[in-house]
């Protein structure tokens, strides 16, 4: 039987959250730092919670960020009634502050730093996205050509990183080779691993978002016995990494500058989604003050599952089992009767439509208009199961839809990216929302190591069997 907490164990968390001194602050803060929060504590706002066995009454504040819904602040629920609260899932908890990402699931809306995503994909490209994050504002002129000077003189690796690979099986999976060697850079970046540096914290983010095309491209290259091809600078991002995957000591590759941009959408559409579970992997991980390059592997190992980055490459998986438009009606039966998943469909947060897959639907077309691919039947499959799937109530009873995974396996497989290589390709648009995130939580002078409680169904306390007393 579980034994209850009669008394609460610590003192009032919220009372004692250690609040670093100022210098300790200024030296965590970022170059250029966003405003200070806005969270507020809505005056006259409170929950009561009332124990309906002692009858006693808990009042708690309620908190108001700048747009979305309202939190209850319970971190003294603890100390005031020795409970925990139980959220598998975190599907009612808010784990942190944030300035960086919203989403309204509902509205399916999606904003970085305020600016709608359709926007964003209208106006920017991946970079000036990248710099938004991690800074909140858009660069003008002269940090633009700054930002893309540095990024671009980042995308080199130490040259016995190359050495690495070489430890891995060819036949290696390149999520399993990423996990790998960029946990392996805090052995070759020493002077960027002091978290409390913020100069160092800048140079580790500029690392990872410059370095992980090469080191995503390399993987590939390592899995087919390629050379591995350097990065060019004065190529653009998307365009440099396509390049670095296509291209041979032997033989140009000219990147088709629709494709670039394609990529570069793509990029943009994938660079950060607020606390989702890879997210909050590398924050619990870098809560404990772990060096940023073992933060964002453990991020990429989050990535890589099926229900998350991994959901494209099981896109393709699927339609290929599905085969033809004729077995569609055999497979939407399997998925009611929970004997398959539909991929690429769902999400825990919109509820109404993915504003991600909008935009991926519309390159999706131009990109199989530019490679005269439009005859795919892959496509042809996924926009019927798409079709289907929309118009039955089995989906639409429980606010089923595309999300951004569902035609982005097409794009990269029309490209000629292979199926290995989706998961990664969305590691490296995902290191800026991760550097970002993290480098938000490491700059919050209220940071504490991130230490979830568990409701214990185990065996109570007994003694081993035959122990001689
Ligand atoms: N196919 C069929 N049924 C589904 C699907 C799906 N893709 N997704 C959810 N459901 C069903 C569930 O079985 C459940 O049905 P029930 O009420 O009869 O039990 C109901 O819809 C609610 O689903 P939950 O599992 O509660 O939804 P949750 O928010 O936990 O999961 C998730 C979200 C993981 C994304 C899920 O929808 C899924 O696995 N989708 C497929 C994988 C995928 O595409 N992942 C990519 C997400 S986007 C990204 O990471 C970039």
């Amino acid at each position: 039987m579980v034994k209850k907490a009669k008394s609460a164990r610590t003192k009032n968390p919220a009372k004692s959250s250690r609040r670093a001194p100022a210098a300790k602050a200024a030296k965590r803060a970022l170059p250029a730092q966003a405003p200070a929060s806005p969270t507020v504590a809505k005056k006259d706002h409170t929950v009561t919670l009332t124990d309906n066995l002692s009858g006693k009454s808990f009042t708690y504040k309620v908190l108001d960020g700048t747009v979305g819904p309202e939190v209850i602040d319970i971190r003294s629920l603890y100390a005031d009634t020795g409970m925990f609260t139980y959220d598998p899932g975190f599907t009612s908890t808010a784990s942190c502050e944030s300035q960086i990402t919203y989403i309204d699931g509902d509205a399916g809306v999606l904003m970085y730093r305020g600016y709608p995503i359709e926007e964003i994909v209208e106006t920017c490209d991946f970079l000036d996205t990248c710099y938004l994050l991690m800074n909140g504002e858009l660069p003008n002129a002269a940090e633009k050509k700054k930002f893309n000077y540095d990024i671009t003189h980042h995308s080199m690796v130490h040259e016995q990183l190359a050495q690495f690979y070489r430890g891995f099986r060819r036949d290696a999976h390149p999520m399993a080779v990423m996990c790998g060697v960029v946990g392996g850079l805090a052995a070759f970046y020493h002077d960027s691993t002091d978290i409390t540096d913020a100069r160092q914290r800048t140079v580790a983010s500029y690392r990872m978002i410059a370095k992980m095309p090469t080191i995503a491209a390399w993987a590939y290259k390592y899995s087919i016995g390629q050379p591995f091809i350097y990065p060019t600078n004065e190529m653009r991002f998307a365009e440099n990494f396509l390049h670095m995957m296509f291209a041979t000591p032997c033989e140009r590759y000219d990147v088709s500058p629709v494709i670039a941009k394609a990529m570069d959408r793509i990029l943009i559409l994938h660079a950060d989604h607020e606390q989702n579970a890879s997210t909050s992997t590398v924050r619990l991980s870098g809560s404990s003050d772990a060096n940023p390059f073992a933060c964002i592997a453990a991020g990429i190992a989050s990535l890589w599952g099926p229900a998350h980055g991994g959901a494209n490459e099981a896109v393709l998986k699927m339609l290929a089992e599905i085969g033809d438009k004729k077995n569609i009606p055999d497979f939407i039966k399997s998925v009611k009767e929970k004997k398959a998943k539909l991929m690429g469909f769902g999400h825990r947060v919109y509820k109404n439509f993915d504003p991600r897959a909008k935009v991926m639907a519309r390159t999706c077309h131009e990109v199989l208009d530019e490679l005269g691919k439009h005859d795919d039947p892959m496509l042809a499959l996924a926009v019927e199961l798409e079709k289907i799937a929309l118009n039955d109530p089995y989906f639409i009873d429980r606010k089923l839809y595309p999300n951004v995974d569902f035609y982005s396996g097409i794009i990269f497989r029309a490209m000629g990216i292979p199926v290995s290589m989706f998961t990664p390709l969305f590691a490296v648009a995902r290191t800026v929302g991760w550097v970002s995130q993290w480098n938000e939580m490491i700059s919050d002078p209220g940071k504490r190591i991130g230490r979830p409680r568990q409701l214990y169904n185990g065996q109570t306390i007994r003694k081993i069997p035959g122990l001689k007393k």
